[in-house]
């Protein structure tokens, strides 16, 4: 991410979060903080509340939490960067780029690649007009049953045959041909030499959530190999995260019920063409972790669609796999395989628009995927079947779904209850295993660590000004270091919650302090400070306990350390 900090920092100041969450929902003054009924989960009666101090959202009904960029990017449906974009165009203000290696160096340099990405697809557009070659263009696409509405839809165009046909439309200009290079769009071999990389093919841009176009899909128009050609990974192009044809559905649909994940490209557009306009496709490589996400955040239900051969269920599998660690309650996934031979864009041509949403209808829900393909590696060998079951359902995150599961293998191999199951099959679940509130390293719920902690983050004034504390780094304590950062991002500079929130969202303790700055302490407000100076002084104690231990294990003392052992005993006696 090449934001600056600062201004990110700035952005979270500067934004209200009740204002920001007030023109979305309507907002009542409850005591301290305003509530409402929760955006996130349907409700009747409000569980959803906002704090004006901390700058922070919370529901307790669904869990929903965060600062504004959260409630931007949960409630808009936008990742990071465009949360960012979206506020900062709120308040009037240009996001800056920071300058670092591999970074996009500048914006300037970055938006000329996404104007030579757009040059480019538009010239391959209207060669499918302009072309001498375009009547071959027009009878493939005749001939694979494209509409002309479909091919402008999707802006599908034509590369023509010919080394520099893209190439030179830029003789004169040096900038433009070294970019063309990064975009991948022009390929330069060791002798120097440039060219096209895309040469008599057809054309799909694959454009990102805001319509720009981010790199190619070619197909050769026939049999030649190989039989698609993609861009390569570009500074604005990474496969993993992008889907074909997301864009396009959410042109059609803000809210899309139902998104399907199909293989190819043809697929996505030929299944648009016969009103089945919600289909996207990874490109060419494996669903990823990030494509899922995305797409859970985008619909109510993902739908995978497979080809009905071995390597569909294989793919099927190994996106199930993928999906399991993401899924939150609510979130749907399924599975569905067609017949032999067909894919959905031969499919759809074949049987029509109702019954392909016949058979997304009766898609196979996770659970019956799952559970039928396990019993057949299993092959009838029931502690095989628990236990590629049980690691597969270990993987699951969300406890809800990780308990039904378990339910229903217990039932499958003939136990009453998944305890039973548990307990036989000696089952670590990863939800229970977890600590509640995910505080890697802060151990037990009350500590004085895990209170100093909660307090700072949730009024991270009470430690401005705060002299050092030399010895708490003396102290091995584990999730110190975190209070020890909070310390000195605090300590000069006065912050809301939200900022100092902001600071950690790309580091593992995220969350950790998300959830403590949920944390129900049951302090009042006047006594915040002086607890949290009496955990920062039991902590200094824990010092000396343990400074007291290493001298008193120790045979012989340096003058020095006898000096100390004599303090720290008298300190020790006095507080006693
Ligand atoms: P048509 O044969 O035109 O109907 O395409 P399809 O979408 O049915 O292709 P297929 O099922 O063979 O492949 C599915 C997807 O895999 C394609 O859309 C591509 O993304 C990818 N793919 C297929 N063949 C190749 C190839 O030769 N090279 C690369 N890089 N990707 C390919
Ligand atoms: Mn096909």
């Amino acid at each position: 991410m090449a934001i600056p900090r600062d201004f990110i920092n700035e952005l979270v100041a500067r934004t209200d979060i009740v204002e920001l969450v007030g023109r979305k929902v309507q907002l009542k003054k409850a005591g301290k903080n305003y509530s409402a009924c929760c955006p996130f989960h349907s409700e009747k009666t409000p569980s959803f509340t906002v704090s004006q101090d901390k700058q922070f959202y919370h529901c307790f009904g669904c869990g929903a939490h965060g600062n504004a960029i959260d409630f931007v990017m949960e409630y808009d449906r936008l990742e990071f960067v465009d949360a960012i974009e979206d506020l900062a165009g709120q308040l009037g203000l240009q996001v800056p780029q920071e300058k670092g290696i591999g970074q996009r160096k500048d914006p300037s340099v970055s938006r000329d690649l996404y104007e030579l990405m757009d040059e480019a697809s538009r010239f391959y557009h209207n060669q499918l007009k302009q072309n001498p070659d375009k009547d071959k263009v027009q009878k493939y696409l005749q001939y694979r049953g494209l509409s002309s509405e479909v091919v402008e839809h999707f802006n599908i165009g034509f590369a023509p045959d010919g080394w520099d046909n893209l190439l030179g439309r830029y003789r004169q200009n040096q900038d433009a041909q070294n970019k063309l290079v990064t975009t991948g769009m022009v390929i330069a071999n060791d002798n120097g030499k440039r060219y096209d990389r895309f040469r008599d093919r057809l054309m799909f841009p694959i454009r990102d959530r805001r319509g720009r176009v981010i790199g190619f899909g070619g197909r050769v128009l026939g049999d030649g190999t190989p039989k698609y050609l993609n861009s390569p990974e570009t500074p604005i192009f990474h496969k993993g995260n992008e889907l074909y044809g997301l864009y396009e559905v959410k042109q059609r649909h803000r809210n899309p019920k139902t998104i399907l994940i199909v293989e190819g490209y043809m697929d996505v557009v030929a299944l648009a063409q016969f009103g089945v306009d919600y289909a996207v496709a990874s490109l060419g490589t494996a669903t990823t972790a990030e494509q899922l996400q995305l797409l859970l955040r985008n619909a109510e239900q993902i739908v995978c669609c497979y080809d009905g051969d071995r390597a569909g269920q294989e793919a099927a599998w190994r996106a199930l796999e993928t999906a399991l660690p993401l899924l939150k309650p609510g979130d749907q996934i399924k599975f569905m395989f067609l017949e032999q031979g067909e894919d959905p864009d031969s499919m759809v041509r074949k049987i029509g628009k109702d019954a392909f949403e016949e058979l997304i209808a009766n898609a196979q829900s996770l659970n019956d995927f799952m559970f039928t393909n396990l019993s057949s590696e299993a092959n009838g060998d029931k502690s095989k079947f628990a236990k590629i079951a049980l690691d597969l359902i270990g993987k699951i995150k969300d406890p809800i779904l990780q308990n039904l599961l378990l339910e229903n293998l217990s039932h499958k191999v003939g136990m009453n209850s998944s305890e039973e199951l548990k307990k036989k099959l000696g089952f670590n679940a990863q939800a229970a295993k977890a600590n509640p509130l995910g505080a890697k390293g802060i151990k037990g719920r009350g500590t004085p660590l895990r209170l100093a902690i909660s307090l700072l983050v949730q009024k991270p004034t009470i430690g401005t000004n705060l002299p050092m504390q030399p010895a708490l780094s003396h102290l091995s304590m584990p999730g110190l270091d975190l209070l020890i950062q909070l310390l000195d991002l605090t300590r000069n500079e006065e912050l809301t919650s939200a900022q100092l929130i902001e600071l950690y969202r790309d580091k593992p303790e995220f969350n950790t302090l998300k959830k403590l700055a949920q944390w129900d302490h049951q302090i009042t407000d006047e006594n915040l400070q002086h607890e949290f100076k009496k955990s920062l002084v039991w902590l200094n104690n824990q010092y000396l306990e343990q400074r007291y231990q290493e001298l008193s294990l120790k045979s012989t003392h340096t003058k020095e350390e006898r000096v100390q052992l004599q303090k720290l005993i008298s300190i020790i006696k006095s507080q006693k």
